[in-house]
């Protein structure tokens, strides 16, 4: 019990604060309580905030072959200012990256309303993008492969982030479903390959097939996604380990990268605390 007391001490003024200390053991059985309170009464918003999230980092944890490493990991990172949405925060970090990297040449696969196309064209004047994406939605019905969301294709305004935009002058729309797209003009000439088609296995694995004839010899492929597409997940797992370099997560976002040249500071944390921290790179 702690004594206050005022300035002039006087009974009236006198105040009572007792000390408390509140750790996590006595957070449990509230949560607990609140947890089953909560699932009961709304279960569909426990599926999407409490076990679609804990089986994300069940996930990320448990990935055989791709290693989580944080943004501040990458050499240069943390020094790049980019202008955005403060809603999309991964595509800032893909701008970041984007910027990093001096990237010249970028290509999209998956434009939707092109928020990121614009972005990247936004950020840095230099660059070029690229996007591709179907010509209409009635290509959804003729796909080679899976398609991971329809509701993608309620809709059509492919690009009306950039259009009539000065960006949209360096932001080269195309079309096609990504499975028989001629990537030959892009053969070793992408510093950025965003991938951000359809999230299933089949066609992650065909889009990375292209991604890698596309890429630059100091290049990098960034996957949307990685943590929450099953497709995306097992494909990247299968695929690390064939590689020259491994596919690394990038905790805070949903991305998981490749790159031709390194981009990892050296650690400075002991194993035992990148362990801790679930970064192992
Ligand atoms: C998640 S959205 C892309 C969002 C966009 N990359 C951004 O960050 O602003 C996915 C897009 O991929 C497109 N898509 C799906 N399957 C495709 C395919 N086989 N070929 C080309 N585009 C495809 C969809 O039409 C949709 O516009």
């Amino acid at each position: 019990m702690v004594w206050l007391h005022g300035r002039g001490w006087s009974r009236s003024r006198r105040v009572q604060v007792k000390h408390r200390h509140v750790g996590n053991r006595h957070l449990v059985p509230g949560i607990v309580a609140d947890i089953v309170r909560n699932v009961v009464r709304d279960p569909p918003t426990a599926r999407q905030l409490l076990f679609k999230q804990i089986w994300t980092d069940v996930k990320r944890f448990a990935a055989p072959n791709v290693s989580n490493v944080r943004a501040v990991d990458i050499e240069g990172l943390a020094k790049i200012v980019v202008y955005g949405m403060a809603t999309r925060p991964d595509a800032l970090v893909l701008c970041g990256l984007c910027k990093l990297l001096g990237c010249r040449t970028v290509f999209e696969i998956g434009t939707f309303h092109g928020d990121t196309a614009w972005l990247l064209a936004h950020n840095d004047p230099a660059v070029q993008v690229y996007t591709l994406d179907l010509p209409d939605p009635d290509a959804a019905d003729r796909a080679t492969f899976e398609l991971s969301d329809p509701e993608y294709f309620a809709g059509w305004d492919r690009g009306v982030t950039f259009l009539g935009t000065p960006e949209s002058e360096r932001i080269t729309q195309l079309l096609g479903d990504s499975a028989v797209f001629d990537f030959s003009p892009y053969a070793g000439a992408v510093d950025l390959v965003f991938i951000d088609g359809s999230h299933s296995y089949s066609y992650v694995r065909s889009d990375t097939e292209a991604a890698l004839g596309m890429l630059s010899n100091r290049g990098v492929i960034v996957w949307d996604d990685y943590t929450h597409y099953p497709g995306i997940y097992a494909y990247l797992n299968e695929l690390s380990c064939t590689l020259d370099r491994p596919i690394v997560h990038l905790l805070g976002t949903r991305f998981a990268l490749y790159s031709r040249r390194e981009m990892l500071k050296p650690p400075l944390e002991s194993p035992r605390r990148q362990a801790q921290l679930g970064i192992n790179h």
